[in-house]
């Protein structure tokens, strides 16, 4: 199917139809074309998990996966994710028993949430890291998060749970995550 024609289509309306998979499952949902994708999660679908802080691509606390990339979805325009995957925090934990994903486990193992905004933020950015294969240094991990704002827990404990979850799934890198 095209991707382009469900928008043209309802493009007379002032509204486009977005139809795009969204934490592994189909959905279709209508919004204004100059919505942001954050704004179709939270104020379309009522996906509350995605937070909204500077809206201006700055904090990270709007962070989710579009094709397994970490973005900023407040800068994400509607239209863009048409016949994209998008996997929000509420996509991580199993849909089959609610198990949670081992970043989400490390966060709590290592209390690096405190307030809680920006913590699925910084769990969507950290997550491609530990797509990747190989070692990791401490700049891979420092990398990894540097687009994220947290303003009270402060990063020791994140990073700690991150290098957990590399350690975790990554038991050769010997060297790595220390
Ligand atoms: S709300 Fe999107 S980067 Fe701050
Ligand atoms: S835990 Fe409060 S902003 Fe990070």
């Amino acid at each position: 199917m095209s991707e382009s024609r469900p928008v043209a289509a309802a493009a007379d309306s002032g509204v486009c139809e977005l139809r795009f998979t969204l934490n592994n499952k189909p959905c279709c949902v209508t919004a204004a074309p100059e919505a942001s994708l954050l704004e179709v999660l939270r104020m379309e679908i009522g996906l509350m998990g995605t937070k909204g802080a500077c809206l201006e691509g700055e904090c990270g606390s709007c962070t989710v996966l579009v094709d397994g990339v970490p973005v900023n979805s407040c800068l994400i325009m509607a239209g863009q994710i048409q016949g994209r995957s998008v996997t929000t925090i509420e996509g991580l934990a199993s849909a089959d028993d609610g198990t949670l994903d081992i970043l989400q486990r490390k966060f709590i193992e290592t209390g690096a949430v405190q307030c809680g905004y920006c913590t699925p933020g910084l769990i969507l950015a950290a997550h491609q890291l530990l797509t990747r294969p190989g070692v990791a240094t401490e700049e891979d991990f420092l990398t990894a998060l540097e687009g994220n704002i947290c303003r009270c827990t402060g990063y020791e404990n994140i990073l700690k749970a991150v290098r957990g979850a590399w350690r975790e799934t990554h038991p050769d890198d010997a060297g790595g995550a220390q």
